[in-house]
């Protein structure tokens, strides 16, 4: 698995976690069943019951205790087995992972449970702080690799090819600069005096000419803060006009789960403006990037990235930088040191 596990990565957005549904979902190769405990907090066990190995998941909740649909044993949020319909309580349980619910999500850590820490959960309050007229969220599960929907993200010049008719491409004229931090990459696309794009026009109706900026902050394993904005020539007030996150969560090596929030900045109470992204980011999303992603892997299989010896262009530059320090990190715990994620 070429991923690391002393991370937190996103399971799920916590409207998803309702009271009396259990959710299946595999996070980096463990597959979890989360729900809501006694308390309404979220629990994240080990999705198999220690009895006969069946799917908790397939089971239900109630009053915050999961039962196996099996046999029966139940379960509270830290895994313990609590209930056995046919005779005394067996002292087994399965497996429970740290888990936190922060700006909207719900965040879960695979690996070593001593070194979660729910500090290092990337600051998102962006999203809390955005009213509901002004954001919308999806869930996008993907046959591919994480790292291919970071890459989609890191280089945006496949806006040109693939969303000329929805978002819009960027414009030839613009200059990328990628940069590299302790803590993750940055990237910056800008052009000046160029038409607006699909997404601008959105939001800039009026404007037949601006200076068009883009800002992608990439941290690992696949966290990325999109910024899109606009200048009208001749103004120096740059409108920033959305910011996006996206969320590449690995599923399995060949298969992820792709969350995504837009976010607008201005005139919030435009639900209009809103609907408008909407619909342009699920058309680009799921009818342009998801299948060529999709295709992508097929035509990789399951060779290593490098072992496929990929061109690369200067396009590339900020994604082979990512993709770089996470295969750091994962070097790092396969040597030993647990720390290195999270350290970052
Ligand atoms: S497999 Fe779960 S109770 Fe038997
Ligand atoms: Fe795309």
């Amino acid at each position: 698995m070429n991923f690391p596990m002393n991370i937190w990565y996103q399971a799920a957005w916590a409207e998803e976690i309702v009271n009396d549904k259990p959710l299946a979902r595999t996070i980096a190769g463990v597959p979890l069943v989360l729900f809501r405990d006694e308390n309404g907090n979220v629990a994240a066990l080990h999705d198999v019951c220690p009895h006969r190995f069946a799917p908790l998941s397939r089971g239900k909740v109630e009053d915050g205790i999961i039962s196996c649909g099996y046999h029966g044993l139940a379960f509270n949020g830290s895994g313990k087995c609590i209930n056995n319909l046919h005779g005394p309580t067996p002292k087994v349980g399965t497996r429970a992972f740290p888990v936190a619910e922060r700006h909207e999500a719900i965040w879960v850590w695979p690996g070593n449970a001593e070194l979660a820490d729910p500090a290092k959960i990337r600051d998102l309050s962006f999203l809390d702080n955005t009213p509901e007229t002004a954001k919308f969220r999806g869930y996008m599960p993907t046959k591919a690799n994480f790292q291919l929907l970071s890459d989609n993200i890191l280089d945006l010049s496949h806006a040109n090819s693939l969303h000329l008719e929805s978002l819009g491409g960027i414009q030839p004229g613009f200059k990328m600069e990628a940069r590299e931090l302790d803590e993750g990459v940055e990237v910056t696309w800008t052009a000046k005096n160029v038409e607006p794009n699909g997404l601008t026009r959105a939001a800039m109706s009026e404007y037949s000419l601006v200076d068009q900026y883009l800002h992608c902050s990439w941290r690992p394993a696949g966290l990325l803060i999109l910024d899109g904005g606009a200048k009208m020539p001749g103004s120096d007030e740059f409108l920033e006009m959305t910011r996006a996150f996206h969320s590449m969560t690995p599923e399995t090596d060949t298969t992820s789960h792709y969350f995504f929030a837009v976010t607008r900045i201005t005139d919030l109470e435009n639900t209009d403006v809103t609907e408008a992204v909407k619909k342009l980011t699920y058309q680009a999303f799921y009818n342009e990037d998801k299948p060529m992603i999709e295709a992508q892997q097929e035509r990789m299989g399951t060779a290593e990235f490098w072992s496929l010896r990929p061109a690369l262009l200067a396009i590339d530059n900020g994604a082979v930088r990512a993709r770089r320090k996470l295969d750091k990190i994962v070097a790092a715990e396969h040597a030993g040191d647990l720390t290195a994620a999270a350290a970052e």
